[in-house]
């Protein structure tokens, strides 16, 4: 027999061999959140399924004969073999996903990346900042410190949207805006005559928010800029830069650290993110074109 190479060797050692192979899904339940963007529950097919998944994580979602895409779990209110994800229809994959209905078939890889470091955080005020669809992928941050509520201090979410027509997550919100224990905060880029919230940019909502920034976790998602203009809010008002979190987007293809396609400086996002506290990246975030 030929020797193993050790290519091989490094491979085995690294990389459980089903992380390639996806699992077969069912579509159990189709939610549009507003034009454009979709919510769909994803039920195993067979017996095999994903495991574990922590807020921040993502999968690979292949659309069968069209291609794969890194999605974020949206949310962890379900049953353990269910899985969220919430899609914005930007190309030719995305779409395939958002016009799935009811019954219809889709592979998931997963679960990759890092997870929002919700140990570290435990017994500090929180700050939340998203921006557009970046409330994604945070919206299971802020289902499990609700759920672990007493682990931490006080709670601030903030949230921009771009218009009131692009807010989602309604039904969220609204509960968000009546629980006693979390300080939520909208604004829009844009108003329609019909909006009576804020307006102007999600950054100057943290003068609305109540947090000891000795004391205080910040996370962040959303477009690269938003995220640049939020981690220097949080640095303003005296938050740690350590203690300052942000989940980056890059392309991917193999979401296991083989191929190079989600490559920012040092880091391969699908493994070494996509979750990362800022001073990891902090000398990477200005590069144009990185
Ligand atoms: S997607 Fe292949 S290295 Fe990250």
């Amino acid at each position: 027999m030929a020797p193993e190479s050790d290519y091989a060797k490094v491979t085995q050692q690294t990389v459980q061999p089903d992380v390639w192979l996806p699992v077969l899904y069912t579509v159990q339940e189709r939610k549009a959140e507003n034009r454009g963007i979709v919510t769909l529950k994803l039920a195993p097919s067979e017996a095999e399924m994903i495991e574990s998944i922590e807020p921040g994580q993502f999968n690979m979602l292949y659309a069968f004969g069209i291609g794969e895409i890194p999605i974020s779990i949206s949310s962890l209110w379900n049953s353990q073999q269910q899985l969220i994800h919430t899609i914005q229809d930007v190309g030719t994959v995305s779409k395939a996903f958002c016009n799935l209905v009811v019954g219809d078939q889709v592979g998931v890889r997963g679960a990759f990346g890092t997870s929002w470091p919700l140990e570290e955080a435990k017994n500090k005020d929180i700050v939340i900042l998203a921006g557009g669809v970046g409330i994604v992928p945070l919206r299971p941050l802020i289902e499990r410190i609700l759920h672990d509520r007493n682990d931490y201090g006080k709670l601030n979410v903030l949230y921009g949207a771009r218009s009131s027509e692009n807010i989602i997550f309604h039904q969220d919100i609204i509960s968000w805006q009546a629980d006693p224990t979390l300080n939520f905060q909208i604004t829009v880029d844009h108003a329609y005559s019909n909006w009576r919230g804020n307006v102007g940019v999600v950054t100057r909502l943290i003068g609305n928010a109540n947090f000891d920034p000795r004391n205080t976790a910040a996370f962040i998602c959303g477009p690269e800029i938003m995220m640049n203009y939020a981690v220097h809010a949080c640095l303003d008002v005296d938050i740690p830069e350590d203690r300052v979190y942000l989940s980056m987007e890059r392309n991917m293809k193999c979401a296991t650290g083989f191929c190079g396609h989600c490559q920012f400086g040092p880091y391969f996002v699908c493994k070494d993110g996509a979750v990362f506290a800022y001073p990891q990246v902090k000398s990477y975030l200005n590069i144009a074109e990185l």
